[in-house]
């Protein structure tokens, strides 16, 4: 191979990082799209004819392919904090006086930045070298997503500085601008698949991809705010220096950024980004504010959850106004008329809105809205936008009430639709691109009548439909049969039982192990589980009742749906290893009682307090033994509290966490 080879090869990987930096993260290309396809493809065509000149940093090779596993958990070298919030004036000078006086200082000095609404991520770069990315998770474990990062242009797989940090976390938000969702959605439509309701979720939609060719597609960008753990290397003593050093580095950083000094510039700061918002070309919910000095911020420390030194200052949620244009229902997948109206499409909150639910008959009538009104639309983060009110004194005479009807034409075959799209969705079987759309052509083309029948749609049906290639039908085929290995809290939320949501899934499977034992329990047997309360129990009683969903789930493993069983909590002993003491007069019932009910539920009864007890039950005149609770700091229950633990005693961690805050707050 001849050696130039190899230095043009290097020479291309600098020049196309190099642009890609001015593109991606300047905002300010040099050179035309096809001059710069032309320098990939050269360098594609170097690399295919000489595999040994491939590196792993090659902006080659930002697209991986398909990941054989699920997101490995990754543990933070440093917690991921959040943020406290202010949403008022007052609550942002409190901050600052607080924050004042702990520094003994009159004025602060803070940088301002932008809340950007995204999704918060970490970047590990060792010697230089992006070697991990993960998502924020609870704050302590986050998913490994470095595949799917390296896919952003935005994010430099090397850093640019002479002598990089042995190691350095960046850790900053990904997400997608107003230009890249509404080009994203607009895909999505044409090919039939789910649009995202908002930038938020199409981000956290893009990056959870197995496939990094998938999120490689997605218009993704990042913004860094912060340094995160960092070894062999002293970061600058200010946060808005730290920012500048990782804008020289090669990270995309807000261009909003700004320092200020004291409450008064702050304020102004939120001002003009509160006034500038809607057009900056993308969501931001607030803004920030963080002590610069990084002495300062180590002085002021953390508590539990968020930094001391730092605060978001949120907006409220925006409002617009749009003409109703008509109100319609929509039939929910059990069986429910929701009336909708359907608006002029507005931009409210950074996402385009067209229509807002209405929720009920009732709520139509307080809220008194007509076809043709001017409403205002209101829309607060990931929350569905919602009509605050109608401008009466605009009020057209042309403006017709709705009347709600009691049932629609189709209204079994809407249904039906509804409850087939909820079983293929994300957190339910997941079957990847069954869109909205195939699922309405399936059932109106009598292919499927419920999910059960998805597992037996054919090559050659499919390929039948129009707009359906061969490709995507094979696609579409393998993804129901991976469906069809799935796990009892995914299929318990996908069958779509009344108010079953996914946490009661959760805990309906962990109780029970089996879908058998959740089939024959009685009401007061599901009343047992955390959280279920005799209306949820009557729903899924009531759903098992039915032979045809009974005929539904075995059709549904017939056809090969399956997963695993586990072994359930054991219903006899769920205080099985608690030390229980009793103190002071109960009302309800008599010690004895008290002592035989708890010992049937598997806890020891004991007479005297130490740090192994795991609950202290206090009742009328209780002496030193509460005393002596409350200084182990072992939970204290009251006799309402007791009596909820007999209930529910499968519910105990619940019932204590829901006590413990109660003397806390008490105390
Ligand atoms: S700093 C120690 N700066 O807001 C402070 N966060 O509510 C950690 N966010 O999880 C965060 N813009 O996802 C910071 N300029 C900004 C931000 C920002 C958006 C997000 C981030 C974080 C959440 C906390």
């Amino acid at each position: 191979m001849p050696e130039s080879d190899a230095a043009r090869a290097a020479r291309l990987r600098q020049l196309i990082n190099h642009h890609d930096h001015r593109y991606y993260v300047l905002d300010d290309p040099e050179i035309s799209d096809a001059a710069y396809d032309d320098l990939l493809n050269e360098l594609k065509g170097l690399e295919a004819a000489h595999p040994v000149l491939m590196t792993s940093d090659s902006p080659t090779q930002r697209v991986g392919g398909k990941a054989a596993h699920e997101f490995r958990p990754v543990q933070h070298p440093r917690p991921m904090l959040s943020l406290d919030n202010a949403f008022t004036v007052d609550d942002f000078m409190n901050f600052d006086r607080r924050v004042a006086t702990r520094l003994g200082v009159e004025v602060v000095s803070y940088t301002a930045e932008t809340k950007l609404d995204g999704l918060a991520v970490s970047l590990l770069y060792d010697a230089g070298v992006l070697v991990r990315a993960a998502t924020r998770g609870d704050g302590e474990t986050g998913e490994e997503v470095t595949d799917n990062v390296r896919t952003i242009r935005a994010v430099p797989l090397l850093l640019h500085v002479k002598q990089p940090p042995a190691l350095l976390e960046v850790r900053g938000e990904i997400y997608l601008d107003e230009i890249g969702f509404a080009a994203l959605n607009r895909r999505q439509l044409e090919r039939g698949e789910k649009t995202f309701a908002n930038p938020r979720n199409a981000a956290a939609g893009s990056l959870r991809q197995l496939d990094s060719k998938i999120t490689a597609s997605r218009p993704l960008t990042m913004v860094c705010y912060a340094i995160g753990a960092c070894d062999g290397w002293d970061p600058p003593d200010s946060h808005f220096e730290c920012l500048q050093w990782l804008r020289a580095a090669g990270l995309r950083v807000s261009p909003e950024t700004s320092r200020v000094q004291g409450a008064a510039a702050a304020l102004a700061y939120y001002e003009a980004m509160a006034t500038r918002r809607a057009t900056l070309g993308y969501a931001i919910d607030g803004v920030v504010y963080k002590v610069d000095s990084r002495d300062a911020q180590a002085m002021l420390g953390q508590a539990a959850k968020a930094p001391r030194w730092a605060i978001a200052f949120k907006f409220p949620p925006e409002e617009r106004a749009t003409r109703v244009l008509d109100i319609d229902v929509q039939v929910g997948r059990t069986g429910a008329l929701t009336p909708v109206a359907r608006l002029a499409p507005v931009v409210v909150g950074g996402v385009t809105v067209t229509n807002a639910t209405l929720h009920n008959a009732d709520e139509l009538a307080r809220k008194d809205v007509r076809i043709g009104d001017l409403v205002i639309v209101r829309r607060a983060g990931d929350v569905i936008p919602e009509i605050v009110r109608v401008v009466l004194d605009q009020r057209p005479s042309t403006a017709t009430r709705y009347g709600m009807p009691d049932a629609v034409p189709d209204q079994a075959r809407a249904q039906r639709i509804q409850s087939i799209i909820h079983f293929a969705s994300r957190r339910a079987l997941d079957i990847e691109g069954l869109g909205d759309k195939w699922v309405e052509q399936f059932v109106t083309l009598d292919l499927i009548k419920d999910a059960a029948d998805l597992y037996h749609l054919t090559l050659e049906s499919l390929v039948a439909l129009e707009r359906l290639g061969e490709k995507s039908a094979t696609n579409l085929l393998a993804a129901i049969a991976a469906s069809k290995q799935t796990t009892l809290p995914r299929l318990l939320y996908g069958i779509g039982i009344k108010e079953v949501g996914e946490a009661t899934a959760h805990v309906l499977a962990e109780q029970f192990g089996s879908l058998e034992r959740i089939m024959q329990a009685s009401c007061a047997e599901l009343e047992q589980v955390p959280d279920v309360g005799p209306i949820v129990a009557n729903h899924i009683h009531a759903y098992f009742a039915l032979a045809e969903h009974r005929e539904f789930l075995a059709r549904l493993r017939i056809a090969g749906v399956h997963w695993p069983n586990t072994e359930p909590r054991k219903a006899d002993s769920p205080l099985a290893g608690w030390t229980v003491v009793l103190t002071g007069t109960l009302e309800s019932l008599t010690r004895d009682d008290a002592t035989a009910r708890l010992q049937a539920v598997g806890a020891k009864v004991s007479s005297s307090v130490s740090k192994k007890t795991s609950v202290v039950v206090v009742g009328i005149d209780a002496g030193s033994k509460a005393v002596k609770a409350r200084e182990l700091k072992v939970p204290i229950l009251d006799e309402a509290g007791l009596v909820a633990l007999l209930a529910k005693p499968l519910a105990a961690t619940s019932i204590l966490d829901r006590h413990a805050l109660r003397q806390a707050a008490a105390e």
